[in-house]
């Protein structure tokens, strides 16, 4: 009996738990379901010179150009497939062909958040990637997750054990202002009492893969 409510709570728990990273997806999961289902067409720029493309009929789009008006909404009806006929506005002369696959069965719906998140990416961020997000991420797991976080957003065991306030590095309005040169610097230098420097542990290289990851968390 009681273990049965100790089950209970915890499956509330893990609820809770996936309720709560629905609402934020990362574009550093997007890129990684991009780079393996998308690429194919739309490059991976998402310019549309994937190498599919040239077998091609009707051109995979330029989702750097076409996806800057349209909402998520849209968006996701054209991925998903579901309801792609039905969507309104300027689109009703520019209907997306079966050409683009239907996704629907493939993705679940917070796995389709974070391609659209990507997606916004490619098209809307001032600060590029410089090197490979995947790299930075095993090395964030390694030195910065006991601050940041596992996910980044700076609750890292070290936060309960002394008193410090790590950066939340999903924090897009504060990411945003940072550019991608001044964290090299930080990362490399340190900063206040308990950022530590890395240039002695970490190559020039692998602090660019770092903010390349970091710059995917905030969007
Ligand atoms: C087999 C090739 C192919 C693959 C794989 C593919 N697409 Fe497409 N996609 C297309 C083509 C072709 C179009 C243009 C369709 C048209 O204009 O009628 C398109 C159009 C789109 C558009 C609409 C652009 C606009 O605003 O007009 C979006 C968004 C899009 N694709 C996203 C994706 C995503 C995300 C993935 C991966 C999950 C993906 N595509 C995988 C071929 C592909
Ligand atoms: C010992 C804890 C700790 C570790 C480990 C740590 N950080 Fe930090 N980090 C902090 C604290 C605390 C701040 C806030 C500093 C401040 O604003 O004074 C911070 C801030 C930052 C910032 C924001 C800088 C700015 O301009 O405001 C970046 C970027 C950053 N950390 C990256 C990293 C990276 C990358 C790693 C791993 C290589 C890492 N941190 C490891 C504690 C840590």
């Amino acid at each position: 009996m009681r273990s049965g409510m100790v089950v209970a709570a915890l499956i509330f728990s893990i609820a809770l738990q996936s309720a709560a990273s629905a609402e934020t997806p990362s574009s550093y999961e997007g890129r990684l379901l991009f780079n393996s289902y998308c690429l194919l067409c739309h490059g991976p720029d998402g310019k549309g010179g994937g190498p599919l493309a040239r077998k091609m009929e009707v051109e995979p789009a330029d989702l750097t150009r076409t996806i800057r008006t349209r909402s998520d909404v849209a968006l996701k009806k054209i991925i998903s497939g579901e309801g792609r006929q039905f969507i309104s506005g300027r689109d009703r002369h520019n209907i997306i062909s079966d050409a683009m696959p239907e996704w629907k069965d493939v993705f679940s719906d917070e796995e389709i958040a974070s391609l659209i998140a990507y997606l916004r990416f490619l098209n809307a961020s001032k600060h590029p990637l410089m090197a490979d997000p995947e790299k930075g991420h095993e090395l964030y797991q390694k030195y910065c997750r006991a601050c940041h976080g596992l996910d980044g957003e700076g609750d890292g065991v070290m936060t309960s054990l002394i008193d410090i306030e790590p950066m939340d590095h999903t924090n897009s309005l504060s990411m945003n202002e940072i550019s991608n040169l001044e964290m090299i610097r930080v990362i490399k230098n340190g900063k206040g009492d308990y950022m530590p420097g890395w240039k002695d542990i970490i190559s020039d290289e692998d602090v660019k893969a770092l903010v390349s990851y970091i710059r995917l968390l905030s969007h």
